[in-house]
């Protein structure tokens, strides 16, 4: 291994449990390498009375962020129009990209969208889960229609932390939920991350360490005659078929899911897909044991090549290196199978050039 190159192991408690940046209200801390500017947020650990707090702050229409097993949300109430259009602002969301809403579970699902026996069928199989559903919206549903972006369908899962469904019981009402990052950016993964996207434009995260998948909710379209995967996800294409029978891939033409533009997800620094040499410079996220040598700094995705290591650690490693001095950030080769076919989504959009805004 070359002697200058700073390897470090891939596994996702290798720096030990999740940072917990204090306790109140108005917390400040300096701003580390990818960060603008110091940031005061609320963050506070996810504690039953935290949960409570920030329920009644969901119920008063503020914005709070909050973990699930994917990435952080950062939720609002889907019934008030003006906190749905504050979730907009916060992360500089295009108002053409419609939210996902999360209930706890299919009771609290079913009188906002259309089930038919298919999407019973997956609920009862995945939910609480990594799975959105794409729906018919019920005309009383009392759903803000910014939230839809005035579709006629809505995205609608029920999350599996522990944290988000007792947040969810606790607010009693539909959260709209976005992930938790300014528009265009890699979702955060920890509640750190939230606040260096968000600042204080959240009243309050909760702290919940470490999301365990990693990557965004699936989202399968159940509109038409064919369910259509629209965003591949936590819940992967092998376990949908298992369920459902045959899938479309995701439609070509002007996108189904207005959110899957091209380019998304991006780090600031180059991302070079499927690399098997060095390029000067150049940091690596490794996948497998035999990384090959010459980066400036490797990171493991997984050094074992567990796709589901892999999906959990790719967004936070992809933070720790989109910084000088790396010229850009190089991604081994993942297989493109079961989680394997959302972390290339992922790595695609992020290596895609960027329109000038
Ligand atoms: O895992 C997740 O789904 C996370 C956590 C917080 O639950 N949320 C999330 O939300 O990733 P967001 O807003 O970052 O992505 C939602 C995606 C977008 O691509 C959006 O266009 C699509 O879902 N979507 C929402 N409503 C839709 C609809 N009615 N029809 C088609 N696509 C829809
Ligand atoms: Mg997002």
């Amino acid at each position: 291994m070359n002697s200058n190159l700073r390897a470090v192991r891939g596994d996702v408690n290798a720096d030990g449990p999740a940072p917990t940046f204090g306790r109140s209200a108005g917390l400040h801390r300096p701003a580390t390498a990818g960060e603008s500017a110091p940031v005061s947020a609320r963050i506070v650990p996810a504690c039953p009375p935290a949960i409570e707090r920030a329920a009644r702050l969901l119920r008063a229409g503020k914005l709070v962020a909050f973990p699930t097993e994917t990435v952080y949300g950062l939720g609002a109430d889907a019934t008030d129009e003006r906190a749905v259009a504050a979730i907009f602002a916060a992360k500089g969301r295009p108002r053409f990209n419609p939210l996902i809403l999360h209930v706890p579970g299919l009771a609290e699902a079913e009188p906002l969208a259309v089930f038919d026996t298919r999407a019973r069928a997956l609920a009862a199989h995945f939910w609480p889960g990594p799975l959105s559903l794409v729906l018919p919206r019920r005309a009383d549903s009392g759903l803000s229609l910014l939230a839809g972006a005035g579709l006629d369908t809505v995205a609608i899962r029920a999350p599996a932390h522990p944290v988000a469904q007792a947040l969810l019981r606790g607010a009693g009402r539909p959260i709209a939920a976005p992930s938790a990052n300014r528009s265009g950016r890699v979702s955060p993964t920890e509640a750190g991350h939230v606040v260096a996207e968000l600042g204080d434009q959240v009243a309050l995260i909760l702290d919940g360490g470490r999301t365990p998948v990693g990557l965004e909710s699936t989202v399968l379209d159940l509109t038409g005659a064919t369910p259509a995967l629209l965003r591949p996800g936590g819940v992967t294409l092998e376990e949908l078929a298992a369920v459902l029978g045959p899938i479309a891939a995701a439609p070509t033409g002007p996108p189904r899911s207005p959110g899957l533009l091209a380019s998304h997800y991006a780090p600031s620094l180059p991302l070079r897909l499927e690399a098997t040499d060095a390029r000067p410079g150049e940091a690596l996220l490794a996948f497998g044991p035999d990384a090959p040598s010459g980066f400036a700094e490797v990171l493991w995705l997984s050094y074992n090549g567990d796709l589901a290591e892999a999906a959990a650690n790719l967004f936070a490693m992809l933070r720790r290196l989109d910084r000088a001095p790396f010229t850009g950030i190089a991604v081994a080769p993942i297989p493109e199978h079961g989680l394997g076919r959302a972390i290339n989504d992922r790595l695609r959009r992020a290596a895609t050039p960027r329109p000038v805004r």
